[in-house]
């Protein structure tokens, strides 16, 4: 007798299994009881026939409580009715723990506010089992695509002085009397290894205190941070579309049963691919404008236009060419028209807005030097930066995809909060 996994269960028709895990469901009808079994690869249907199972078992199982854990010992049988198309008549139970008579998430409608407090057992849910999944194959895609295309790994620092993405969201720890921060984005230590390799990646989590409670905004989220040196920012471009496309594509072959168990409209995605439309800062502000919003050029858009700008398309789009007064001070300003800067931001469509920031850096010292004076940096703490453009500086860029918003639209779920298992929200950092 073999312990084996739900999802594996097509393999042991005829056989008799040992499987373990807790109970979901359950359902009687007189002399055969259901129980739902969910291992967290699966949920299986686990049947009892009066007449086969010892009377103590089937008398006894009605008293076992939901999210009890168990070792279900039977043979596996086709079952058309059966979620799995299997069912596993069972032989023998053996109750591992008997669950407390009072699991707080019921099979019932909850509130999110509600399930979020109990973030610990709303992962054990059908639903958020599959986007977790799809969320894993992102990241798994993510990972394939830049280790085949000759990105190397390197990981940058959690703790940095030295702030990347402006002074306003910072969170700071006390570092032996010294200050330091929660890094905010590994760009800027990227760059440093992207001299060293020619072509890197960070992968990890990042921080921002961002004040604003939106649909789109954690405190605490994972960003992947490709940097390439000799690479400007329409090759720049090429690499975010191919990525994406491919990370699409890996979803939509590799996790078809979790997006149809969270009724994710697929069409919207099978449609995506090369090259993305690109339309300009300027004529974003036009749309815009259109649309009735109050942006003026200069501002950077606000949610409400990101959603506005990507309702209008059935593919992500690149918005290139912002101002340079809305962007980070190590942007390389477009040498044809210096108040815009030679970077892109990805909106994914349907109305979900950014999920990637990229484009080319200063490579010049004296200009880099001065953004770091206007910027009111620390320039002791940018000194090893300022290095970069000293010895054998190049042209280079790289960008950065948040995978909570790529999770939300490709799950097509309307709050990041559900893409990532334990969420760090505006006052919330519970569980
Ligand atoms: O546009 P951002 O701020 O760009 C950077 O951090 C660059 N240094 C990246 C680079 O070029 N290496 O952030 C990049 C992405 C955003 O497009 C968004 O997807 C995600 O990170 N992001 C957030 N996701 C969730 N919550 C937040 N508070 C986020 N802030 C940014
Ligand atoms: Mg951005």
């Amino acid at each position: 007798m073999e312990i084996i996994r739900i999802s594996d269960i097509k393999n042991y028709d005829g056989k008799v299994v040992d499987i373990k895990g807790w109970l979901y469901n359950r359902r009687s009808s007189g002399s055969v009881k259901f129980l739902i079994i969910r291992d967290g690869t699966g949920f299986l249907q686990a049947t009892l026939i009066k007449s086969e199972v010892d009377t103590e078992i089937f008398e006894q199982i009605d008293d076992i409580e939901y999210e009890s854990s168990m070792r279900i010992i039977g043979l596996v049988k086709k079952e058309k009715r059966a979620p799995l198309g299997y069912e596993v008549l069972v032989n023998n139970i053996e109750v591992v723990n008997k669950a407390e008579d009072n699991y707080p998430i019921s099979l019932k409608e909850h509130g999110v506010g509600f399930l979020m407090d109990y973030r610990h057992l709303w992962l054990r849910s059908p639903r958020q089992n599959a986007i977790l999944r799809i969320r894993a194959e992102i990241i798994k895609s993510i990972r394939n695509f830049l280790d085949q295309d000759g990105f190397i790994l390197i990981d940058s620092p959690i703790l940095t002085p030295a702030a990347c993405e402006g002074t306003t969201t910072l969170f700071e720890t006390d570092y032996f009397g010294d200050k330091a921060y929660l890094t905010q984005s590994g760009q800027l230590y990227n760059e440093a290894a992207a001299m060293a390799f020619g072509k890197v990646y960070c992968f990890g989590p990042t921080f921002r205190a961002e004040k604003s409670k939106t649909r789109r905004h954690l405190m605490e989220f994972w960003m992947v941070e490709p940097e390439a040196a000799f690479i400007d920012l329409e090759e720049n471009n090429k690499i975010q579309e191919k990525m994406v496309t491919y990370i699409v594509k890996q979803v939509l072959e590799n996790k078809k049963r979790e997006l149809d168990l969270i009724e994710r409209d697929t069409s919207k995605l099978e449609v995506i691919k090369v090259p993305f439309p690109k339309i300009s800062y300027d004529e974003a502000v036009e749309i815009l404008k259109k649309s009735g919003s109050k942006i003026e050029w200069g501002e950077d858009f606000g949610g409400e236009d990101e959603t506005i700008l990507s309702q209008k398309y059935e593919s992500p789009i690149f918005i290139h060419h912002y101002p340079l007064k809305c962007k980070a001070f190590y942007m390389k300003p477009d040498p044809q028209r210096p108040e815009v800067a030679l970077c892109a931001d990805l909106l994914a469509p349907e109305g979900y807005g950014e999920i990637i920031g990229g484009g080319q850096r200063i490579d010049d010292y004296n200009l880099l030097a001065e953004k770091i004076k206007e910027h009111k940096l620390p320039r002791k703490n940018y000194e090893w930066y300022l290095d970069l453009r000293r010895y054998g500086s190049v042209p280079h860029s790289g960008f950065g995809l948040g995978i909570e918003r790529t999770v939300a639209w490709i799950c097509g779920l309307n709050h990041v909060r559900e893409t990532i298992p334990f969420p760090r929200m505006l006052s919330k950092i519970y569980p």
